[in-house]
C-alpha cells in the first residue's frame, strides 16, 4: 500500500501504518514547535507545553504575555504560523466534544440579545449539533448547571443585564453542561468578589476531582500555590512549566515579569532560588 488514507491512520485499529496520526496520548494536552504571529509581529514563540491529565493548571504571566492566544490557538480559532496541537494525542477538530472553553469576559459581546439559559443550552449545542433546538431534557440540563452556580433565579434575565460576576458564573455553567473532559478559563476569577472566586474554584477542584484537566488563567499570584496543581508561566516563549511544587519559583516569575515582581512578597513562592 503506497498511499494512506489520513481517516484510516486516525483509526484506532489500523496498525503497522507509516504516518502515526497520535501523539502523546498520555498527556491531556500536547504542543509542539507553535508559533503565532498577528501580523508580522510573532505573539508566541516555539512554544512547547504538555499538561498530564487530572491536573488544575494555571497560565500565568503579565498582560500581553500570549495567554489568550495561546488558548485560541489550542482551540482552533486561531491560525498558528507553525506547530502542532494535540488533545489526548489527536489534533483538536477530532476531540472538539470533549473541550469546554469560558473566554476572557472582555472578549465576549454582551449585547447580544439572549437570555442566561440560553448562553448554557449553547453549551449543549455541540452535542445536539446546530440545527436541533434544544428540547425539554437539555432545557433541564441548563437549568441544572445554572443551579450549580447558584444563578438558576437569573435563568430568564438578558445576559446584558447582569453584573460581571453573574456573567462569568453563566458561562462557567456554560461549561459546565457540555460535561467536557477538558476545560479551558481565560480569567474566570477576574473581576468578581471573594465569595464568587471561592465557589468557581470549589467548583474547579470538583472538576480536577472527576480526573477532567481543567487550564486557567490567571493573574492573582498569591494565589497559586493554594489553587493549582500545575503552572505554565508564559511570556511569548515558556518560561517554565510543570508541577506547581517545582517550577513555581521567584526566579521564573522574575523571568517572565521582569521588575513587576518587586510588588509580590517571596513568601508566596514555593522556593527562592535567588540567595
Ligand atoms: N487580534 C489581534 N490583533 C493583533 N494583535 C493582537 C490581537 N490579539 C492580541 N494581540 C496582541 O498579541 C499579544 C498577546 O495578546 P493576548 O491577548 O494573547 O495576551 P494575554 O496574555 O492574554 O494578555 P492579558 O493578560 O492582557 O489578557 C499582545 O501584544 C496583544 O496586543
Ligand atoms: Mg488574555
Amino acid at each position: 500500500m503506497s498511499t494512506i488514507d489520513p481517516q484510516a491512520a486516525r483509526s484506532e485499529n489500523v496498525t503497522n501504518i507509516q504516518v502515526d496520526a497520535r501523539h502523546e496520548p498520555d498527556l491531556a494536552i500536547h504542543v509542539e514547535d507553535l508559533t503565532v504571529s498577528y501580523g508580522t509581529k510573532p505573539v508566541l514563540w516555539d512554544i512547547d507545553m504538555d499538561i498530564p491529565p487530572g491536573v488544575l493548571a494555571a497560565i500565568v504571566g503579565p498582560n500581553g504575555a500570549g495567554k489568550s492566544t495561546l488558548i485560541k490557538t489550542v482551540l482552533g480559532l486561531i491560525r498558528p504560523a507553525a506547530g502542532h496541537v494535540y488533545i489526548h494525542g489527536k489534533p483538536y477538530r477530532d476531540q472538539r466534544r470533549l473541550v469546554g472553553y469560558v473566554p476572557q469576559r472582555t472578549s465576549v459581546d454582551w449585547d447580544f440579545p439572549t437570555t442566561a439559559l440560553d448562553v448554557v443550552s449553547m453549551g449543549l449545542y455541540g452535542r445536539l449539533g446546530w440545527f436541533r433546538r434544544p428540547g425539554k431534557r437539555e432545557k433541564q440540563r441548563a437549568l441544572a448547571a445554572l443551579e450549580q452556580v447558584n444563578m438558576s433565579s437569573f435563568a430568564d434575565r438578558q445576559i446584558s443585564q447582569l453584573s460581571g460576576g453573574q456573567q462569568q458564573r453563566v458561562f462557567l455553567a456554560r461549561a459546565l453542561v457540555q460535561a467536557a473532559d477538558i476545560y479551558f478559563m481565560d480569567e474566570p476569577m477576574a473581576g468578581v468578589d471573594a465569595t464568587t472566586e471561592r465557589a468557581i474554584i470549589e467548583i474547579l477542584r470538583k472538576l480536577r476531582d472527576q480526573n477532567k484537566t481543567v487550564v486557567v488563567v490567571h493573574h492573582d499570584l498569591q494565589t497559586v500555590t493554594s489553587y493549582f496543581d500545575w503552572i505554565v508561566i508564559l511570556n511569548v516563549r515558556i518560561i517554565a512549566q510543570g508541577s506547581v511544587a517545582d517550577v513555581y519559583t521567584a526566579e521564573h516569575l522574575r523571568a517572565a515579569y521582569g521588575g513587576q515582581i518587586a510588588l509580590l512578597q517571596s513568601n508566596s513562592f514555593t522556593k527562592d532560588t535567588q540567595g
